[in-house]
């Protein structure tokens, strides 16, 4: 089955790039991803081809038209089709939305604003979701897309050469990966750390998972307030001790040395 992705963008060209890059350019080869694009600016109908219009009520910006928008979106859409509003007011996207729409979905639509965003009417009454990619604004929707494109992509079968890897990644159990090492061993006078070494594989699995454990507690409390329930005893230990002492941060070094 092909997971096909719409950008309802002013800006089609912007995704041309990623579309020949790594997995994502893989993907469609193998018919396994589609992409195409919809500018509302085609189902303009004066002649200057406006999109725009000022807020009612007075404000800076401006705001996308709702008639033409519909338009433009109606043109694409089928009752499969799963309408996606790009917007700092919705909630965090994350990886289980990712699979989730990769595995029941095959056509997803991502309502790319730019100005100060769509009327919301139009929204309202066409999106089934409103992501965010985080608490911060960009000028426009499409790298929002871009990034929820590429997450969910991850997700569709034979994409990714080996499946196996995405198993081990940052969320996949609720808790951020264990740091890598590669060659050479020795690095900056830094050595890769000795167990890795050791051949042992149910040696390797533990220091591992201790390591998941300290970065995400260090890193992201809040996913450790969510998982709590599923770690052991001796690993909410672990975790009590992190915090009490506050020490071993894996954050990249200051700035403002
Ligand atoms: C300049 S922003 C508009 C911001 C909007 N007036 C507000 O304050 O919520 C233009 C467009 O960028 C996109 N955008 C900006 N920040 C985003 C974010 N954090 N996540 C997802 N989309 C974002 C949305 O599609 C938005 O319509």
């Amino acid at each position: 089955m092909t997971l096909r992705f719409t950008a309802f963008t002013l800006f089609p060209n912007f995704f041309s790039a990623h579309l020949q890059e790594g997995v994502f350019s893989r993907g469609i080869k193998q018919n396994l991803l589609a992409f195409d694009t919809v500018n509302p600016r085609d189902f303009a109908e004066d002649e200057r081809r406006k999109v725009d219009g000022h807020p009612v009520g007075g404000g800076d910006g401006m705001v996308l038209l709702p008639d033409v928008c519909a338009r433009a979106l109606d043109s694409v859409v089928s009752p499969e089709t799963v309408v996606i509003h790009v917007s700092p007011g919705g909630k965090v996207f994350n990886n289980i939305w990712a699979r989730t729409l990769a595995e029941n979905t095959n056509h997803i639509v991502f309502l790319c604003g730019r100005y100060a965003g769509f009327d919301e009417r139009f929204v309202q009454s066409r999106a089934h979701h409103e992501f965010s990619i985080g608490d911060f604004v960009l000028s426009g929707g499409e790298p929002a897309a871009l990034c929820m494109m590429d997450a969910m992509a991850r997700f569709v079968p034979g994409v990714l050469g080996n499946a196996q890897s995405a198993l081990a990644d940052s969320f996949e159990d609720g808790l951020l990966e264990a740091p890598q090492y590669t060659h050479p061993i020795e690095f900056n006078g830094q050595i890769v750390p000795k167990v890795l070494l050791s051949g042992h594989h149910a040696e390797i699995a533990r220091y591992r998972r201790q390591e998941q454990i300290r970065r995400t507690a260090l890193q992201r409390p809040d996913l450790i307030h969510r998982q709590w329930d599923s770690l052991t005893r001796a690993e909410q230990k672990q975790v009590e001790s992190l915090w009490k002492s506050g020490s071993g941060s894996q954050s990249p070094r200051s700035l403002s040395r």
